[in-house]
């Protein structure tokens, strides 16, 4: 689907209404001059029950003058609270009610909102965006998929100055297009993405120039990987690392921000098998590496002044003879050797040595993480919220508030000496679980931050509760949700951008 920018309506072109909690018109003085028409919509928003709370739509279809009339009331609740994602949503809740039309394009008309800290450009750029985010859906192995049907392929928006519109949308279309790279890659099945083709399909962002270099595993083991390589080492699908670097900001002295995300395209547990109910789901324990591609593709495609360089251990996590026993010890790049006493507690041991790797060949100073890690953050945070876990207040802050300008909510957790004490192993320097259980998401968290050098700011996100939706969402369908590439596009954007 195509979102774009016009100055003359189109057939049918749909008047959008935005009404408050005191049902309240906002944005045009009136429905129509035509009061037999106005008194008719009126009374069928009664009958539908139409509040204007936050969030309702209802569309009402009429003719003046023999000309079709389409309005559409979005309800705004309290309009004192509304922030620019609120007008994201609301086009994320629309657009399935366009699909259901039979119409190839239609245009909207968005009366300007008064008492609103939106503006109105935003208002109708956040419409737009919310729009197109959420008419995503992976239908590459689906060849018959309702080709007959009339598909609407074209959403344009009718304002004074397209050129102006079109100039501003780049930046959302590029973020979206980020996304939808992001949701790509996990609704793949893992049949076809293994590490090898993770790192090909890293590969074609080579054409937006951002530098792709990928290691196998005969490299991996010179540099001293025994940790990632010990999870891979059961697949018959060789592991990858791939790194992957934008040089936007080429006069800049300071190090590059660095992202790193957990590859793993497929995890059964290894020998810590995991119940067969629910291990399908696995395919997306890439999600951390998926994030980190999202983002880097919507910085490169928005061409951002900002210097950020990304690194994605990927393996499989499978079961054979050759597949690391409970017990194995293995030697990981920073030269610290880890009790591995549960296979399937392999994300840590896989971001150990990625995590490694970051700082010691791009020297960052400003590190994040990303990985569906553990099981524990969905009991504590359900699908709602990321947990966040940092050695640096002013880096969980920044993230916390580009988490809520983009309504991709994160939550703190805290972090300590007690929870670390946990990890430590009689026979290894450090032990891959704790064994006793309880805070298994924070003893998660600890474990990587052994592989954190000191000076350096660092943040882990664990997306295991939000990568992967079985519900709708304000801006995705059920799948894959590419949690996180906003957030991380925004906190760059504000953070990190030579403006
Ligand atoms: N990939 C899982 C975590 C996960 C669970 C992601 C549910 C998405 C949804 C991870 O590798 C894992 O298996 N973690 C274990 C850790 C445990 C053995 C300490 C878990 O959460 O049970
Ligand atoms: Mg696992
Ligand atoms: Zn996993």
């Amino acid at each position: 689907m195509i979102v774009n920018f016009i100055n003359k309506k189109v057939s049918p072109n749909f008047k959008i209404f935005f009404i408050n909690k005191d049902k309240k018109n906002l944005n045009y003085h009136n429905i129509s001059s035509n009061s037999e028409i106005k008194k008719n919509v009126l009374n069928s928003l009664s009958k539908r029950n139409f509040k204007g709370s936050l969030g309702q739509i209802c569309h009402i279809d009429t003719i003046t003058d023999n000309e079709p009339q389409n309005f559409i009331f979005i309800g705004i609740g309290d309009e004192s609270k509304l922030g620019s994602f609120n007008f994201e949503y609301f086009g994320g809740l629309l657009q399935p009610y366009l699909e259901t039309l039979q119409y190839k394009e239609i245009s909207f008309e968005v009366g300007g909102l008064k008492k609103v800290k939106v503006s109105n450009e935003n208002i109708i750029l956040n419409l737009a965006s919310g729009i197109y985010l959420k008419s995503y859906s992976f239908k590459k192995y689906k060849k018959k998929d309702d080709e007959n049907n009339k598909k609407l392929s074209r959403v344009s928006f009718v304002v004074s100055n397209p050129v102006k519109f079109k100039k501003l949308f780049v930046n959302f279309q590029a973020v979206a297009d980020g996304v939808f790279f992001s949701r790509d890659l996990l609704h793949e099945p893992p049949n076809v993405l293994n590490p090898v083709n993770l790192a090909s399909r890293a590969k074609e962002l080579t054409k937006l120039n951002v530098k792709v270099n990928i290691l196998d595993e005969k490299k991996m083991k010179k540099l001293g990987m025994g940790a990632l390589l010990g999870v891979g080492m059961g697949s018959a699908n060789p592991s990858r690392l791939i790194t992957l670097e934008w040089n936007g900001n080429p006069s800049s002295k300071s190090p590059p921000i660095g992202l790193v995300g957990k590859g793993v395209t497929f995890d059964t547990g290894g020998y810590s098998l995991k119940p067969s109910s629910g291990m399908e789901e696995m395919k997306m324990d890439m999600g951390g590496s998926a994030l980190v591609l999202g983002v880097m593709k919507a910085i490169a495609l928005r061409k951002s002044k900002s210097n950020v360089v990304g690194v994605i251990g990927s393996v499989e996590n499978m079961v054979s003879s050759n597949a690391q026993r409970p017990s194995d010890i293995v030697k990981s790049m920073s030269g610290q050797t880890i009790e591995v006493l549960n296979t399937d507690a392999e994300g840590r041991l896989v971001l150990a040595d990625a995590l490694w790797y970051c700082q010691e060949k791009y020297n960052v100073k400003k590190m994040i993480n990303f990985a569906t890690l553990t099981g524990a953050i969905i009991v504590a945070l359900g699908n709602f919220y990321a947990g966040l876990f940092s050695n640096s207040d002013k880096l969980s802050d920044d993230l916390t508030k580009s988490g809520k300008k983009t309504d991709e909510k994160v939550w703190r957790f805290p972090l300590g000496k007690e929870y670390d004490e946990l990890l430590n192993c009689d026979i290894a320097d450090v032990k891959n679980i704790t064994g006793t259980g309880g805070a298994g998401s924070i003893t998660a968290a600890q474990f990587l931050k052994r592989f954190v050098k000191k000076d350096v700011e660092w943040a882990h996100l664990d997306i295991a509760g939000v990568t992967w939706l079985d519900k709708d969402q304000p801006l995705s369908r059920k799948g894959g949700t590419a949690f996180g590439v906003r957030l991380i596009d925004n906190y760059i954007y504000n953070n990190h951008e030579r403006k």
